[in-house]
């Protein structure tokens, strides 16, 4: 297996002591075997990495692809009529081509702001068409079909049968889970609970534990779908979802904007899991969720940007910051520290996904998901002895990352795309 030598960077390693040293990387394969102040070793590739600061890749915990290609199009509407009048009857519009074309789109966008790992949610038709750009990128990804068999405004090219539903999905995940030396995993996908019946996600329940996998959907995100979940179905989101069976470990909610007492109690008793998106609750007015008293009560959350139409870019350097800066305004200035964001985005993000021994720090017998930043004088701290987490939330851009890897693959390399589809426009 080739070996790879990355040497002299500022290491931000985001391990368990929160390490920042100046040293060398070695990864033989997928993996990182060794970190060192200095290590004189033969390699097959050595990166000079002197003057750059190295990080592990960030782990984006909602993303769209499939919605890369809607951006502009619905600037100011709340989520509801967002999804009714331009969302739902571009979704219905894509086919093979535009889906593949819309996830290397922005998985190259991913890729060049430094993010290695995502959950995603495709749409209801040609997810196959998304997993073969993830395959051939080489991002790290969970992914699986939308679901949706119910609810009013839906076109007809969305709107599926419970059985279909979830006989495509289980298709998806024979056919992609675990491909491509375990890179991706297969997620159910049951939009949100205004999108499905009762009776999909029971078979949704029964199918993800049956294979063991991840449950990702959307949950108390706008006022509006409490209040439509509440008049159909009695209950709140969370407590619903629970209702079901569906709230375990193995559960990623999207947003949760509006959760009430009993809703995060049953968050943090069940080891259900939580995504902030800054960007899109700002965009689609939706609110501000409460990140600091959810990490408070020791439920795991991560950072995504939700689909390119909700906030116009994917840069986690920007998701950060806007996490950062949101809680300072409204709770003070150590409400949100920038070491908090940082985990957020990377550990935080690894334990959402249930990777935690995987990915999400620099560390020996990780996977070597890695980027190099070259952080220049421009920037307001140039020394070692500045925090390095202020540093990197506030100070960087994703015109900075130099140089990713994925599962000890290059693919990006001086600022150059090696990966992505070259008839991709980026
Ligand atoms: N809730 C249900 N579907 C969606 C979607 O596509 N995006 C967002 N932000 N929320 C949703
Ligand atoms: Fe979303």
């Amino acid at each position: 297996m080739a070996t790879k030598l990355i040497k002299g960077a500022q290491i931000i390693t985001m391990d368990e002591r929160e390490t920042v040293l100046s040293g060398d990387v070695l990864i033989d394969g997928d993996r990182i075997v060794r970190i060192a102040e200095s290590i004189e070793e033969e390699a097959d590739l050595v990166i000079d990495a002197r003057g750059k600061t190295l990080l592990p890749g960030f782990i984006q915990t909602h993303i769209h692809l499939c919605q890369t290609l809607f951006r502009g199009r619905a600037d100011d509407l709340e989520l509801l009529d967002w999804l009714k009048k331009r969302i739902w009857p571009l979704e219905a519009a894509h086919d093979e081509e535009s889906v593949y074309y819309s996830a290397m789109l922005g998985i190259g966008e991913l890729i060049r702001s430094g993010t290695t790992t995502i959950l995603d949610m495709e749409t209801v038709h040609h997810t196959g068409s998304a997993f073969q750009a993830i395959e051939s990128s080489g991002i790290r990804a969970v992914s699986g079909k939308v679901m949706m068999d119910h609810g009013g405004d839906v076109p007809a090219g969305l709107i599926e049968t419970t059985e279909q539903s979830l006989q495509e999905s289980v298709d998806l995940l024979e056919r992609w889970h675990g491909r491509a030396n375990g890179r991706i995993s297969y997620a159910f996908c049951p939009r949100f609970v205004v999108s499905c019946t009762e009776e999909l996600l029971l078979g949704v329940r029964e199918m993800s534990k049956r294979h063991n996998v991840k449950v990702h959907t959307h949950a108390s995100e706008n006022r509006g779908e409490i209040a439509l979940v509440e008049r159909e179905r009695g209950m709140r989101n969370v407590l619903y979802l629970d209702h079901i069976g569906l709230a375990t470990p193995d559960l990623i909610l999207a947003h949760c904007v509006w959760l009430d007492d009993e809703e995060k109690r049953v968050i943090r008793e069940r080891g259900v899991k939580v995504t902030h998106c800054p960007g899109s609750n700002l965009k689609l007015s939706s609110g501000i969720a409460e990140v600091p008293e959810l990490l408070g009560r020791h439920i795991p959350v991560g950072i995504g940007s939700d689909g390119a139409p909700c906030n116009n870019t994917l840069d986690m350097f920007s998701e950060m910051r806007m996490t950062a800066l949101i809680q300072k305004t409204l709770h003070g200035p150590t409400s949100m520290d920038a070491r908090t964001v940082l985990r957020m985005a990377t550990m935080g993000g690894a334990e959402v996904l249930g990777m935690e021994r995987e990915i999400g720090s620099v560390e020996v017998g990780k996977k070597a998901d890695l980027i190099l930043l070259e952080l220049n004088e421009f920037h307001a701290y140039p020394s070692f002895e500045a925090d390095p987490y202020s540093r990197v939330v506030y100070s960087a851009g994703y015109s900075d990352v130099d140089t990713v890897l994925i599962d000890g693959e290059l693919v990006m390399r001086g600022k150059m795309l090696l990966t992505v589809d070259k008839g991709t426009v980026l």
